[in-house]
């Protein structure tokens, strides 16, 4: 097979770079742990409701202007089912699944998790104006997916 000196060149050219692409995506997967769920705290899946924070889950005030929101998701549905936040306050969500992938999601903000099992997710935002936001399940979890949802009160500080 004859090939032309330049395709040549550029095939040498490509395959040289897919393999740096490959070389530094490896070493920071394996050196730095840069993996999709890196630096997120471990729990054990079968464990949750006697694991902290997620043995007392709700909303707990941290400090003057910090909420912290712990939440499970379960198919299909988020415990606690009631939540009430102050507005202008930073909140803390941190979440974990009891069972499968599922979603911590409110839309039109930038609250937007995954939730894995054996995984602690955590998002920080503030709410701006009070009123009553939902949240629902992003990832397909099974035949109950669609009706997977909750409601966030952000009250008047
Ligand atoms: Cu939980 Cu979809």
């Amino acid at each position: 097979m004859h090939l032309h000196k330049f395709e040549k060149i550029w095939l040498i050219f490509g395959i040289a770079m897919l393999a740096v692409f490959l070389g530094i995506v490896g070493v920071q997967a394996f050196t730095q742990g840069q993996t999709p769920a890196g630096g997120m705290e471990k729990i054990d899946p079968e464990k949750v409701d006697v694991t902290a924070p997620f043995d007392d889950p709700g909303v707990h005030q941290i400090d003057e202007d910090t909420y912290e929101v712990v939440i499970k998701a379960m198919a299909y549905g988020y415990e606690p089912s009631e939540i009430k936040v102050p507005a202008g306050k930073e909140i803390i969500f941190k979440v974990t699944s009891k069972d499968v992938i599922h979603s911590f999601t409110i839309p039109n903000t930038k609250v937007n998790m995954m939730v894995v099992p054996g995984q602690v997710n955590e998002k920080r935002y503030t709410f701006k104006e009070p009123g009553t936001f939902l949240i629902l399940c992003n990832e397909y979890c099974g035949t109950g997916h669609h009706f997977m949802h909750t409601e966030i009160e952000v009250v008047e500080k």
